[in-house]
């Protein structure tokens, strides 16, 4: 199989997530559009370019009907992507609970659900039951697509369960699984009812990646103690069993990000914003409107800026793009009131008839609006309480290098270990020091700017989404060639 460019695949791959990298919009009985969907998992395998790859995965959308679902199937095809189709039932028990209520809250230390304890019972083995269900429905489909040979690379913590699933079927499989979310201390997984089961089902893949060593060794310790199995500087071991655990940091498609900024369009959405925010300096947060991303924090942590820095208050605005995710699990509506409350506030306290210091924006922008956006930013803000890597201060970095600004990031983003060098680390739930470090950024000398991009952008140029994945991949063929010996011995 060839790619475009008349340069042979590297490797079929069976890309599996939850999330398909589009997502479907209903226009008629048999007609459909597909829009890009939002979040770090889709960027990231946007840019994994050297596979022949299939991406099996969820529309984001219930069709109920055979008609809908033969036209959706057809036009993802195009796309190279496969549905599962997910009932509504489903989609409420196992996405909106057993995933974003439980497992997302969990692995990123927001703990497990506190309402009426029987009631969380009950719900959270119905939920169990449909994540079970969800996964082995996934399975069907990589099971009807799989040919010998192929890789099968499974992401996230939607799909725990599916390792198991595909082994069971077929032992030969070669199977992966990626975490792009923290992977908790051992202590906080342990809580969590299921526990075992989805150690157990992980654990049979044949290489199991996360972004930091630390995600990893939190994963091996809650093996050990929940499971008793061996942690060995490979991975796990169990009976003479091994499977690889290892860090695998993802990146980004850097090239793109950096090509956009010399396309007449993107040049003339930055002339805008430049004239539009002349006279101030622009600080920039983007994220899911999640509660994992602190948003209240950091807002919070610039009406404390304001406030102590009177000398500022004309001189700077913050733009903060947050788009909606999740909206039907209750904790993120009431985030997004209570965003709303109190950015509404603020702008009432500093705000005056001519401009509001915080624009704040409820929805997704396109890809060449986002990088004209970075591009003109002076200070970007990222205050994780907790996140899997963050790519948004990776993509900011990226469009910097006319520019040269500060990025502020969160201690508790796996890109911390990552961009730490370059960038103000905080503790976001500190917000005096999060307002200090607006004022560090702020004052910077164009020197200091200047030697922190310079670490930054060689990072981001370097490590890319595509490295990553050949990485991974590579990795996983070597995994399962080794086992084979090994048992042959
Ligand atoms: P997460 O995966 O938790 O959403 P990341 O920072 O790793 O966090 O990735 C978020 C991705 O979604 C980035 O590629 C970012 O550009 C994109 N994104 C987030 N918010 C927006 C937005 N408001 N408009 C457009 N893209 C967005
Ligand atoms: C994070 C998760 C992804 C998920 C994305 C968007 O990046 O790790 O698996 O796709 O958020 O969330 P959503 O629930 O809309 O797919």
């Amino acid at each position: 199989c060839e790619r475009q460019d008349g340069r042979p695949f590297r490797q079929r791959l069976l890309v599996v997530a939850n999330r398909l990298p589009v997502s479907a919009v209903r226009r008629g009985e048999d007609s459909w559009s597909l829009e890009i969907s939002a979040g770090g998992l889709v960027t990231a395998l946007l840019g994994v370019k050297e596979f022949e790859a299939r991406w099996i995965g969820w529309a984001g959308v219930n069709v109920p009907d055979e008609i809908g679902q033969k036209a959706l199937t057809k036009a993802l095809a195009e796309k190279r992507c496969i549905p599962v189709f997910l009932d509504e039932e489903i989609v409420h028990q196992y996405y909106n609970g057993y995933c974003n209520n439980i497992l997302w809250p969990l692995f990123h230390y927001l703990g497990l659900p506190q309402e009426d304890r029987l009631a969380t019972t009950r719900s959270f083995q119905s939920q169990f039951a449909a994540f079970k269900k969800a996964n082995q429905m996934f399975a069907d489909v990589v099971n009807m697509h799989y040919e010998e040979g192929d890789v099968v690379w499974c992401h996230d913590y939607h799909l725990m369960y599916l390792p198991e699933c595909l082994k069971k079927h077929n032992t030969n499989m070669k199977v992966g699984w990626f975490l792009h979310t923290p992977f908790p201390s051992s202590e906080i997984h342990r809580t969590l009812p299921s526990r075992s089961e989805l150690l157990r089902s992980v654990l049979a893949a044949d290489l199991v990646g996360f972004h930091t060593y630390d995600y990893a060794r939190h994963f091996v310790s809650a093996c050990t103690r929940i499971l008793g199995f061996e942690g060995t500087p490979e991975g796990v071991e169990d009976q003479g069993r091994l499977t690889r655990v290892a860090a695998f940091p993802i990146g980004i498609d850097s090239d793109r990000f950096i090509r956009a900024l010399e396309l007449p369009q993107v040049r003339e959405h930055i002339k805008d914003l430049k004239e539009r925010f002349s006279g101030r300096k622009v600080m920039l947060g983007v994220d899911r409107l999640d509660m994992i991303k602190g948003i209240p924090q950091k807002i919070l942590a610039f009406e404390k800026f304001l406030e102590e820095n009177p000398y500022w208050r004309d001189k700077v605005v913050l733009l903060q793009i947050a788009v909606p995710t999740r909206t039907d699990v209750p904790e993120y509506q009431k985030l997004t009131s209570q965003v709303h409350e109190i950015v509404g506030r603020i702008n009432g306290r500093f705000g005056s008839l001519t401009a509001v210091p915080i624009h704040h924006l409820d929805r997704s922008l396109d890809f060449h609006a986002l990088c004209a956006l970075y591009a003109v930013t002076d200070v970007a803000l990222v205050t994780s309480l907790r996140d899997g890597m963050n790519l948004v201060s990776y993509e900011f970095v990226a469009c910097q290098d006319a520019k040269k600004g500060v990025l502020i990031l969160s201690e508790f983003a796996g890109a911390a270990q990552s961009l730490g060098a370059g960038a103000i680390l905080v503790n976001p739930w500190n917000i005096t020091e999060v307002a200090a470090s607006i004022s560090q950024a702020l004052n910077m000398s164009a020197e200091e700017r200047e030697k922190r991009h310079q670490h930054n952008f060689h990072h981001v140029t370097s490590h890319t989404a595509q490295e990553w994945a050949e990485t991974f991949v590579s990795e996983l063929n070597d995994t399962v060639v080794e086992a084979k010996l090994r048992t042959s011995k």
